[in-house]
């Protein structure tokens, strides 16, 4: 077979970085080899995000910017994927007839064969979503007829920590989010899927794993779990995942506070390789505003949490999305959200201006918030958070933490902790990626922390 050269880039979130994944694999069985080099590369895919309206702008500046590019190169094969491809589906050949294929969030497994047939057929939209559907089985060797995880060979390449996609889409409907509308209703996938896939990640070498959905608390709700036991959720599969022997750390994102259980809090006490790190977005601190939101908690449901997440691991580092200037956002709204900096004192947030997302409820809403107004609340909460930051990591100065090796190289070593910070060593270590040391913090920064091993 003519081995051709794909070059992935990769917009988003966490997800779409498990998808480029997937499509890789699938393209490896029609001849494709992944390449560093775009310009060099037979087939460019942009693995697209619109969750604000930045982010999609992006790749269509890339797109133009390809544009250029296949002029003098016109066998070169381009190729939108994710979550614009869905959403814009054929108005970006309108707009960009120099792309190949538009494929959408639930297509990519397919992407191999629809490239073949789109040599034929000129420009291709693959932008089905359906509700139900069953998230196929990738490891790709897993899907083989009669493959199970002791007869297939652990591939050596996987490196040491992995994503494994546990549930696609969402059903909540937060009225500034274009999720449900990009990745359809939300499907979970098969317990014994999930499981057989980390088995045979952790049997290759991988020591980490960070279980990914839109929504896992609400694991299990929805269709495709084949249970015996039709009250299995996501702490069960938190249990049983842990349980895999060789497994070192397990990690998961994202929540919605909605839908977390006193069950699941307990899971960071009980559960000894489950990392003390919590991404816990609460977007707001006005229950005004996370009403019209339709975030279903209020700030004092939110703040028991914290308190609760606090009493079962003492150690967790808290973080948080936040997004600024949601449409009717007042000052006092907005100093809701400030105090609850004060009050929870976050390890670190993701934090946003607002912006009209097509289809989204919040994007008929009138009371938009000037973009002046929204950018100087995001610069004076960005502030103060990274104030806070700093003073969370000063706090790690003096003690021992457990830090996974992730580079050694001779000018220094880099790894993490199970906080999710990042430790750097001055000397090149005798370890490999994927090893766990002990390592005396001495020293903290903005964002990231110094250490040295702890004999
Ligand atoms: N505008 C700004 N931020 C948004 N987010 C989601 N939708 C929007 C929007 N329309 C943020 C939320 C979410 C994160 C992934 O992106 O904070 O948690
Ligand atoms: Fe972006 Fe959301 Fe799609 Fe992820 S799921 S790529 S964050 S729009």
């Amino acid at each position: 077979m003519e081995q051709k050269v794909f070059f992935i880039k990769t917009f988003g979130c966490q997800m779409n970085e498990r998808d480029s994944e997937i499509m890789a694999q699938s393209l490896a069985g029609y001849g494709y080899v992944e390449g560093m080099d775009m310009y060099a590369a037979d087939l460019v895919i942009l693995n697209t995000c619109s969750i604000r309206a930045k982010a999609e702008q992006k790749v269509m500046s890339q797109l133009g910017y390809l544009r250029k590019i296949k002029e003098k190169r016109a066998d070169m094969k381009i190729c939108v994927a994710g979550c614009v491809a869905q959403q814009e589906g054929v108005r970006i050949i309108e707009r960009m007839p120099h792309v190949d294929l538009v494929i959408g969030t639930q297509n990519i497994y397919d992407i191999g064969a629809l490239l073949e047939t789109s040599t034929s057929k000129g420009s291709q939209v693959v932008t089905d979503l359906r509700n139900d559907y069953d998230i196929p089985r990738f490891l790709p060797e897993l899907s083989l007829p009669g493959a199970t995880v002791s007869n297939i060979s652990p591939t050596p390449s996987f490196g040491f920590r992995k994503f494994v996609t546990i549930m696609q889409g969402c059903n909540n409907y937060c009225t500034y989010c274009v999720v449900p509308y990009t990745r359809g209703r939300e499907v979970s996938r098969k317990v014994s899927d999930i499981v057989d896939e980390i088995k045979v990640l952790v049997e290759s070498g991988v020591r980490e794993i960070t279980l990914l959905g839109q929504n896992v608390n609400s694991y299990g709700k929805t269709n495709q779990v084949d249970l015996s036991n039709e009250n299995y959720n996501f702490a069960n599969l938190l249990k049983d995942v842990s349980e895999i022997k060789g497994l070192v750390r397990l990690r998961f994102t994202t929540s919605n506070p909605k839908d977390l259980t006193d069950e699941l809090m307990r899971c960071f006490q009980d559960i000894k390789n489950l990392c003390p790190q919590f991404h816990l977005p609460v977007q707001a601190g006005s229950d005004e505003i996370l009403k019209r939101m339709n975030r279903k908690y209020t700030i004092a449901q939110y703040t028991e949490q914290v308190n609760k997440l606090h009493e079962y691991c003492p150690d967790i580092a808290l973080t948080t999305d936040v997004i600024v200037g949601f449409p009717g956002e007042t000052d006092e709204d907005f100093e809701g959200t400030m105090n609850l900096l004060e009050t929870v004192k976050f390890h670190g947030s993701y934090s946003f201006k607002y912006s009209d997302r097509p289809g989204t409820r919040a994007s008929e809403f009138k009371e938009k918030v000037d973009e002046e107004v929204k950018s100087a609340r995001l610069a004076r909460f960005q502030k103060r958070q990274d104030e806070i930051s700093l003073e969370r990591n000063r706090e790690y100065v003096g003690k021992i933490k457990q830090v996974m090796i992730e580079e050694t190289r001779e000018d220094g070593s880099r790894g993490r902790t199970g906080t999710n910070h990042i430790v750097h060593f001055e000397e090149c270590l005798p370890f490999l990626p994927g090893d766990i040391v002990s390592a005396r913090i001495y020293f903290a920064g903005q964002h990231s922390l110094k250490g040295k091993i702890d004999s």
